[in-house]
């Protein structure tokens, strides 16, 4: 028999240095593939130095939060200024239109791209896949990802007919080590859902160790460390590392759109919002929706101490969170939904200059781990430390921050629960688009029968806790945002449940 290998003493020394001498302790057990495996999640992580740091980090972050109260934010915060919040329902028409035409005509000039923040594990889900593979149920059984897809087909197809063009929307997506592979292989499988492949730029997140409260990185097995993707802010870092932020220049590309997998309703690359920005200036923007009641628990757009930054519910006493102006509206309500305006310069000055100044985040999670003696160990407690970025705490360093209120029943459904919960849930994200196209429908002009043919009287005021009286699921790839449906629907009669898609235009327009 072979003997054993010699164990690596460059990374037994670095790992002494940095106080994680215990990764190794099962090396001897190890089979060849599996030293390899560690050998090569140590190597980054000790070649930047970065293991000791980013374990004693975590201990102290997770020990400065507790116990003893969170600092309050009451004081020093005041609401985004007038001037610098858009609203989709407090503008006249023609503003928007306005908006929305120097929106297109960016698009058309390729100089929008979106990006997509795909890299979550999706734990409360419950699914093993990457969420944007996750179908909600559609008639149609459509994913996140297909439908995010055929949204940005659509947008190219409507700002190049408005500007005689052919035109493109770069999609970058980031992944992590969990979502990579499976993302890669499901827009494989699909064709890309018929885009240009060179136009979808799929890139991977750092990871980092969970770390225990004393300050070790934690052995999720004999060889292997628990490892959780840098949050979504670990944006910063992925674009430098994989040169996105070159590929974006080579492409000429100037404003960038980024938002979460999880929300079905986003207008993605919205030209309404590009356009807001881009006539404010604006370097770094914001898309709000009002905050439902005083104690929902979204983070909060607003400033502090002149910044912009958000604020969690938790930072804030009831009485601020319940302040009213004079119009009845809540003081602090613009609730952030991460869906994000950027200019590459801004992204470039942030990544160049502020990365390593984001505020690390501290979450505390059961990490299953091998007790010394190997045997698997699922905590019944929190047990670990993960440190994550976040997206938004780049805010601070906008010079011209503007933020922009949009219709949640129009523009925000998340998928963040199974549906033994009671919110952010399959079922509700499949209601709020389905009721979201039979207002579409209905304002086009549409009539809908049940089975029998019997006219189902119309609902316009739906609660959102109710599914819609009729079934109609309108494709991206047909309108992307309610326009241009008349022709297909107007006074016609449609069998609920209906799916409008491509197929079924042509047919309608020579009814
Ligand atoms: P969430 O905070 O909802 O996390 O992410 P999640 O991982 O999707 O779900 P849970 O908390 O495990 O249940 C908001 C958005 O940020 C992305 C997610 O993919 C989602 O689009 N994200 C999150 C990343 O891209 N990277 C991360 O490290 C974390």
């Amino acid at each position: 028999m072979a003997p054993p290998e010699p164990e690596p003493e460059e990374i037994r020394a670095r790992l002494e240095r940095a106080g994680q001498s215990h990764l190794l302790r099962f090396w001897a057990e190890l089979q060849p593939a599996e030293r390899d495996s560690l050998r090569a999640a140590l190597a980054p992580l000790l070649e930047a130095e970065e293991l000791g740091p980013h374990c004693r980090r975590a201990a102290a972050e997770a020990r400065a939060r507790q116990p003893g109260p969170l600092e309050r934010l009451d004081r020093r915060m005041q609401p985004v200024p007038g001037e610098f919040l858009g609203s989709v329902s407090r503008s006249e028409r023609a503003a928007l239109a306005r908006w929305e035409a120097e929106g297109f005509h960016q698009i058309s000039e390729n100089k929008v791209a979106v990006l997509l923040l795909a890299g979550g594990q999706g734990t409360r889900l419950g699914v093993t896949y990457p969420k944007g593979m996750y179908s909600v149920g559609l008639p149609s059984g459509k994913t996140l990802y297909q439908i995010q897809a055929e949204r940005i087909r659509k947008l190219e197809q409507l700002a190049g007919k408005k500007y005689s063009t052919k035109c493109s929307i770069p999609w970058y997506i980031m992944t992590s080590e969990f979502t990579l592979g499976p993302t890669e292989k499901f827009f494989t499988e699909h064709n890309y859902f018929n885009l240009d492949k060179t136009n979808v730029i799929m890139f991977e997140q750092r990871m980092l160790p969970a770390v225990t409260f004393d300050g070790k990185a934690i052995l999720e097995q004999k060889g292997k460390i628990a490892m959780a993707p840098d949050g979504n802010g670990g944006l910063y870092r992925a674009l430098v590392d994989n040169k996105i932020l070159d590929d974006m220049e080579r492409r000429g590309i100037q404003y960038i759109h980024v938002y979460c997998v999880d929300n079905i309703l986003v207008k993605m690359a919205d030209p309404i919002f590009i356009g807001f920005c881009v006539s404010k200036g604006a370097d770094c923007g914001a898309k709000v929706v009002e905050k439902a009641y005083p104690t929902e628990p979204v983070g909060v757009v607003c400033r502090v101490d002149g910044v912009y930054q958000v604020v969690e519910y938790s930072e804030i006493n009831l009485e601020t969170a319940q302040m009213r102006s004079p119009d009845g509206q809540l003081v602090y309500s613009a609730g952030n939904i991460c869906n994000h305006f950027f200019t590459l310069d801004f992204l470039e000055t942030v990544a160049q200059k502020f990365e390593s100044q984001l505020k690390q985040h501290v979450a505390i999670k059961k990490v299953a781990y091998v007790d010394e003696e190997g045997n698997l160990v699922k905590p019944l407690k929190p047990n670990g430390i993960k440190l994550e970025k976040f997206v938004f705490d780049v805010f601070q360093f906008s010079k011209n921050f503007v933020a922009f209120e949009v219709l949640r029943e129009e523009e925000f459904s998340p998928l963040k629960n199974a549906d033994t919960a009671d919110t952010d849930t399959p079922t509700t994200a499949r209601r709020s688009l389905l009721s979201q196209h039979y207002r579409w429908a209905l304002k086009a002009g549409a009539r809908f029968l049940d089975e029998k043919g019997c006219r189902i009287p119309e609902k316009l005021n739906l609660s959102g806790i109710e599914d819609p009286p009729a079934v109609c699921e309108i494709s991206p790839l047909v309108s992307y945002f309610g326009e241009g449906l008349e022709t297909h629907m107007k006074t016609k009669d449609f069998y609920s449940p209906f799916i409008l898609d491509e197929s079924k235009t042509e047919i309608l327009e020579d009814a």
